[in-house]
């Protein structure tokens, strides 16, 4: 029985977020460079974004560029960003036809300014899609999103169009970038690494972690299915007993 069927689409998790790792390595070990491996990254995220469409997953957040990557060799950080441009506009025909809304979270107006307009561009073309949201971390880091909030909210303060006993989770939340969004259920990192690096820190309090060794230009639908049908087989607790829960 395949991954896919094994999934009760009864209990899909609303949203899916990804840490897609491993494109260097996967270069490396073929003999090419780096950018070769972001290049064939690009088509593990057309098959995953559609897998995850036709399963009906509504929210899917994949880390494209955090912002600690602008500190890559000059060389890499242009080709990553180059490939972002030619991808949105090459994918953006797709987007509209399976009804997918594209989005963005973290500082892109720090990206250059074409991939900025680019961007900008496709998500006010993709506006009305009632499908999945596709949300792209772009020059994201979850520490100055939470700092962002607090500024945001502190200055609302002062101006006295708040008072700190109506900061909440829920207000705080709604400061963040995700406003709007449900929490991860499901976090899949590739690559065999076992860290966070800054990604949803404060939306992922209660996700269920997975983490593969496949490198993600080798991740395809399935493997995300099968990240979906083992998270579908825990128990997720929040802190009260199995019993409890059952
Ligand atoms: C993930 O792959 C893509 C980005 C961070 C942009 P890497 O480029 O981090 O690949 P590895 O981890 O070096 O193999
Ligand atoms: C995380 O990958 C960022 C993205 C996948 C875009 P990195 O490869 O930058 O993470 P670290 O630095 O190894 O933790
Ligand atoms: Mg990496």
């Amino acid at each position: 029985m395949s991954f896919k069927e094994q999934i009760d689409t009864a209990r899909l998790p609303k949203h899916v977020a990804i840490i897609m790792d491993g494109n260097g390595r996967w270069a490396k070990g073929k003999g090419k460079l780096r950018v070769f491996g972001h290049h064939n990254g690009v088509l593990s995220v057309r098959d995953v974004v559609e897998g995850a469409g036709e399963l009906g997953i509504k929210y899917l957040t994949l880390y494209t560029f955090s912002a600690e990557n602008w500190n890559r060799p000059k060389y890499e950080v242009t080709a990553i960003m180059e490939l972002l441009i030619s991808t949105i506009n090459k994918e953006i025909k797709k987007l509209m036809e399976s009804n997918v809304r594209l989005n963005t979270i973290g500082d892109i107006e720090m990206l250059p300014k074409k991939c900025y307009d680019e961007l900008v561009s496709a998500m006010e073309k993709t506006a009305g899609n009632t499908g999945l949201v596709l949300t792209l971390a772009l020059s994201y880091s979850s520490r100055r999103e939470i700092v962002q909030a607090a500024r945001a909210i502190a200055e609302k303060v002062e101006k006295g169009d708040l008072k700190v006993s109506d900061i909440t989770e829920d207000l705080f939340a709604g400061h963040l970038h995700t406003a709007g969004m449900p929490d991860p259920e499901l976090l899949i990192r590739t690559s065999g690494e076992y860290r966070i690096s800054n990604y949803l820190l404060w939306q992922i309090a209660y996700a269920e972690l997975y983490f593969t060794d496949k490198l993600w230009p080798d991740f395809r639908r399935e493997d995300l299915y099968e990240a979906i049908s083992d998270y579908q087989k825990r128990e997720r607790r929040f802190g009260l007993t199995s019993e409890q829960v059952n």
